[in-house]
């Protein structure tokens, strides 16, 4: 497979994701059996394939709803500062609420998200995650799905951007370190 330019080389590959989130499905299906409102949260942009493909494969009844957040930041830096820019479409208390979000980094995104969301007072709450980077974690937050955890490297593909680029790459790709660093 020709690689772009730009990617160093394939870190997770198409059935390996594809076979991590089948199993975080059947996982969420099981725990999901007896909830009534489950809402599916995705986090734009990062998280809309994912969250296509987990949404798929799951065998329980839910709805799907979206909001947007933009994280300031100085450079590759981030300063911690979140802000929410899109809310969800339908009001959230009162529903089991499962945040669907791509890549958890310093934490400073997901814990400012549940944050937001508790306070709104839903019957339940969890973190459903593709990737972690635990190296780079300046807030613990509580991920209760996690399908990998991943090195500190810059990476793309599945959802994931540069600069908004390489969202649709099939695979998770890492970049080259001359692009960021
Ligand atoms: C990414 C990702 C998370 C956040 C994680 O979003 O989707 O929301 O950063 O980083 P943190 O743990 O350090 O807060 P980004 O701001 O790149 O926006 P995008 O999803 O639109 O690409």
């Amino acid at each position: 497979m020709k690689l772009p330019d730009a990617i160093e080389r394939v870190l997770l590959g198409e059935e390996v994701i594809a076979a991590r989130v089948r199993e975080l499905a059947a996982q969420i299906s099981a725990d999901y059996t007896d909830a009534e409102d489950l809402v599916l949260v995705g986090v734009l942009k990062g998280a809309f394939i994912f969250l296509a493909d987990l949404a798929r494969h799951l065998t329980v009844p839910h709805h799907v709803d979206f909001l947007a957040l933009s994280s300031y930041s100085r450079g590759a830096v981030s300063t911690g500062a979140v802000r929410l820019i899109m809310d969800t479409r339908a009001s959230v208390s009162g529903c089991h609420l499962l945040v669907v979000e791509d890549i958890v980094d310093t934490g400073y995104t997901l814990d400012y998200l549940l944050r937001t969301l508790r306070a709104r007072q839903p019957a339940s709450l969890r973190a459903c995650v593709l990737l972690s980077k635990p190296e780079r974690r300046r807030v613990e937050v509580p991920i209760d799905y996690l399908g990998f955890e991943i090195p500190d490297v810059w990476v793309v593909g599945y959802g994931l951007d540069y600069a908004d680029r390489f969202r649709t790459l099939p695979y998770i790709g890492a970049l080259k370190r001359e692009m960021y660093e």
